[in-house]
């Protein structure tokens, strides 16, 4: 029997109750098709919440959005209903937000773009309450193409390589998936490289929650994404053809969310500030942490920041002056100040670890496709080398991070795809 239960729209919200014992699942249903494409999930604010986002072609008749979620017993539990907009001439995009669910529950869901035709059941899997893992990528950079010559799959696609990585997390038992950045590598926006993005099967039961990547930096990233408590003071202007991400727009795609007592906040590093231009940023960046943590007072352990541009790395964007820009304007002092337990970062291509002096940990991972791989482009003597350097590694092949979070407890596990561990931490909260 089913509790009263919420159901939430993306703009309002509503509540539809439907008896037990109604709503069994009997009508049509429909694999990945013109009718639904690139279907991905976000977090919602919570993990009682989540956000669906998929494309439709213009040949379907109807053009809005559904979600209805079942129960294990396939009994339709809610329904919620979303929106949609026009991405193409071609291309319709549908969002939708599902509120009310319960943790440490097995559900599957269907969407919709009419309410008549749904797609098939797909398996979705709230995180209990109490331990949980989830995992860490970076710059998967779906291209359309072959990885770097140099990986150890160099005949292999990135697609191969990404599908590789998503098959290994989901058989690691994570609940989402966190990104560093650098979904596709197109910088003006290719649908082929987000078609590779979301093939693997797994991103159907897994929010994928990306922070926003140079290389993302158009409107495809937010046609694509349903990011929760999104920032933007300003709206998204994708009417004219260039970059939308501006500094006048300097909290767009800023976000947060929180797992049981984790509050993860994804910042926004993909423009090129320099010294005049940096200040702007970082004060989008103090904002949004303010907010995220102020909407979650006394319900958070952990912070966890998520963004693109590592800060402490040797690859080849060490020496690079826009970040050396977001260093002097403070990035690194707010999340110390904001008492930021972990900042994951990529956009190098190679692993990084290191400590600052007040426990922070910074974490750059490498690729999670195997696009590029950059060698250590700095040395120890270097002016930029890392104080608090603990390891770096060059592996050649992708990688990915398992994250468990037990209470105050956090460890932290990189490997490759063929299973050679790359890093491992036990990270206790600290004392603030
Ligand atoms: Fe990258």
């Amino acid at each position: 029997m089913f509790k009263k239960i919420y159901i939430s729209l993306s703009t309002f919200f509503v509540l539809t109750l439907l008896a037990c014992g109604t709503g069994t699942v009997t009508s049509s249903s429909t694999e990945q098709s013109n009718n639904f494409e690139t279907i991905t999930l976000q977090p919602g604010s919570n993990a009682t919440e989540v956000n669906f986002n998929w494309y439709s072609s213009n040949d379907t008749v109807s053009k809005k959005s559904f979600v209805r979620i079942l129960s294990p017993n396939r009994i339709t539990a809610l329904v919620a209903t979303g929106t949609s907009e026009p991405v193409s001439e071609t291309k319709f995009r549908h969002k939708a937000t599902v509120k009310g669910l319960q943790q440490g529950t097995s559900y599957k869901y269907q969407i919709s773009n009419d309410s008549v035709n749904w797609s098939v059941a797909y398996d979705y899997k709230t995180v209990p309450v109490g331990t949980f893992k989830f995992a860490v990528v970076g710059d998967p950079q779906l291209s359309t193409g072959t990885q770097d010559h140099n990986s150890i799959f160099a005949d292999r696609t990135t697609a191969e390589g990404w599908a590789t990585t998503v098959g290994k997390i989901v058989s690691e038992g994570a609940y989402f998936i966190v990104s560093a950045g650098d979904h596709v590598d197109n910088f003006n926006g290719n649908e082929l490289e987000y078609d590779n993005l979301f093939a693997p099967a797994g991103l159907r039961n897994l929010p994928f929650a990306p922070a926003i990547g140079n290389h993302d930096a158009n409107c495809l990233f937010a046609y694509h994404f349903n990011l929760p408590n999104e920032q933007n003071t300003k709206p998204l202007d994708c009417s004219s053809s260039g970059s939308a991400w501006s500094a006048a727009n300097s909290d767009l795609s800023n976000y947060y969310y929180i797992y049981n007592r984790v509050l993860f906040i994804a910042l926004n590093t993909t423009p090129y500030p320099n010294a005049s231009s940096a200040d702007g940023y970082i004060a989008a960046f103090d904002a949004t942490i303010k907010t995220a943590k102020a909407a979650n007072a006394g319900k958070y352990d952990w912070i966890i920041v998520h963004h693109h541009k590592s800060t402490q790395s040797v690859g080849i964007h060490a020496n690079d002056s826009d970040i050396q820009a977001y260093v002097d304007a403070g990035f690194e002092r707010l999340m110390t100040t904001h008492g930021v337990d972990l900042v994951l970062a990529g956009h190098d291509h190679i692993f990084v670890r290191t400590e600052d002096s007040d426990g922070i940990i910074y974490m750059t991972v490498t690729t999670a496709s195997g696009l590029k791989f950059y060698p250590p482009s700095i040395t120890p003597d270097s002016q930029k080398w890392p104080a608090g350097m603990v390891t770096h590694t060059q592996n050649q092949e992708p990688e990915y991070t398992i994250v468990e979070v037990n209470g105050k407890t956090m460890t932290i596990t990189t490997k490759t795809i063929t299973g050679k561990q790359v890093d491992f931490l036990t990270l206790p909260k600290r004392n603030l």
